[in-house]
């Protein structure tokens, strides 16, 4: 195994934009775990209701929780979202919870590994979480700006990308959509024509899936269409209704006295589209759909499957437990949450995941407004799950 990082900022001594971008990586995992960086919308849950069924099908020790996601077989529906790398302290965070993606058998992502593109000697950052979880469906992680020319700094090469998933013997990619974070960051990379066609040249460069991310501004139904057109082989809604980055990038710019910035997190922290809105509204593209965004429990997660999502992904939640308390607090973290989980299935006469998507719901309030507005409500009804399979 490659040993950690020295410092907790990695530096080799050479200043340059690398410092910057580990700088940042350092900046987001503190204000994330630290500061109230969650929107004060939800993603929706509380407006969807399960029917309890008062005699269960089976016992609950015998609910199945196992999923299938791309061609894996995963024993629970949970991802553990990615976060970090490219800074010393991701180094430790990642180790965590690749030790808990593989102990329970979930699939796990890591953080933006542009940072490791930019400076090799970062990769180990990312690839400490391949050592810890050898078996783990792992996900590697790029930004979709960072794919076409950004004012001096090139595009990231098809090379550049096959050379950092080789690294992580990565199974799927996940390109990550963060124009908002990029609009409210201080340094942002704005600019987006071209950003479709370099996925669709992406998908036809890597020898593992693409997964299309948001990161909590949610997914439209157009934008998901054209996702399925470009290659895409599932979605990540990461809508709103859990960590906010316009919040975090908001607070960022506050400390560097960048007003502007400031004030764009501050009125954007709220943009986007719930989770729950946004998992009915991606259906129609066909393809598996990942949960992303205010899962907070068991029972959310449950809500969300029946929408539509084959799993859930967490992030904040881990991260927190992660280091405030290492493995015992991420293991009793996951632990709880599939408990609620099982218990849900079991409360609705539900044996397994597919039993749950095509049992009844209701839904109420503002997610039920949004999805009549956009003409989803039908697809928020019960229905069998798209095809899972890797085609
Ligand atoms: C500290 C931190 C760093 C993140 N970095 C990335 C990233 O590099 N790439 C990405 O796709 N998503 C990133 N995310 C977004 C998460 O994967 C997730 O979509 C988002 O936090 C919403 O989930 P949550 O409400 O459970 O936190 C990050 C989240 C956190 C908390």
């Amino acid at each position: 195994m490659k040993g950690r990082p020295a410092g907790p900022g990695c530096s080799d001594g050479a200043a340059g934009p690398g410092d910057a971008v580990q700088r940042r990586k350092g900046e987001h995992l503190r204000l994330t775990a630290t500061r109230d960086v969650e929107t004060r919308t939800g993603p929706g849950w509380a407006d969807v209701r399960l029917v309890h069924e008062a005699l269960p099908a089976i016992d609950l020790d015998a609910v199945d929780l196992s999923v299938e996601l791309l061609g894996w077989r995963l024993r629970a529906p949970l991802l553990i979202a990615g976060m970090t790398g490219g800074h010393g302290a991701a180094w430790e965070v990642n180790a965590c919870l690749a030790r808990a993606a593989e102990r329970h058998g979930l699939a796990m992502g890591v953080g933006s590994q542009r940072a490791a593109a930019r400076r090799p000697a970062l990769a180990s950052t990312y690839g400490v979480a391949r050592e810890h979880a050898p078996t783990t469906v792992l996900i590697g992680n790029v930004g979709a700006p960072q794919l076409i020319a950004q004012g001096d700094v090139p595009p990231l090469t098809g090379g550049e990308i096959r050379e950092l998933l080789a690294t992580l013997r990565a199974d799927a990619l996940a390109v990550h959509l963060n124009f908002l974070q990029e609009t409210v960051q201080p340094e942002g990379d704005r600019r987006a024509e071209g950003t479709l066609g370099a996925i669709r040249a992406l998908a036809e460069s890597v020898d593992v899936p693409l997964i299309a991310k948001e990161t909590g501004a949610g997914m439209s139904r157009r934008t998901a269409r054209s996702l399925a057109e470009a290659g895409v082989k599932a979605l990540d809604v990461g809508g709103l209704g859990g960590t906010s980055f316009a919040a975090v990038e908001g607070l960022r710019a506050e400390l560097q006295g960048h007003r502007l910035g400031a004030r764009l997190g501050e009125t954007f922290r709220e943009w986007g589209v719930p989770t729950a809105v946004s998992i009915a509204a991606v259906r129609p593209a066909g393809l598996p759909i990942i949960a992303t965004g205010g899962i907070r429990t068991g029972l959310d997660a449950a809500k969300a499957i029946a929408l539509g999502a084959c799993l859930v992904g967490v992030a904040r939640p881990l991260l927190q437990a992660s280091l405030e308390g290492g493995d015992a607090a991420v293991d009793a973290w996951i632990e709880e949450f599939l408990a609620e989980l099982r218990a849900t299935l079991f409360l609705t006469g539900s044996r397994a995941l597919d039993d749950l998507r095509g049992c009844p719901r209701v839904i109420l309030g503002e997610t039920r407004d949004w999805l009549t507005q956009l003409g989803c409500l039908t697809d928020a009804q019960p229905s069998p799950a798209p095809a899972a399979g890797k085609d």
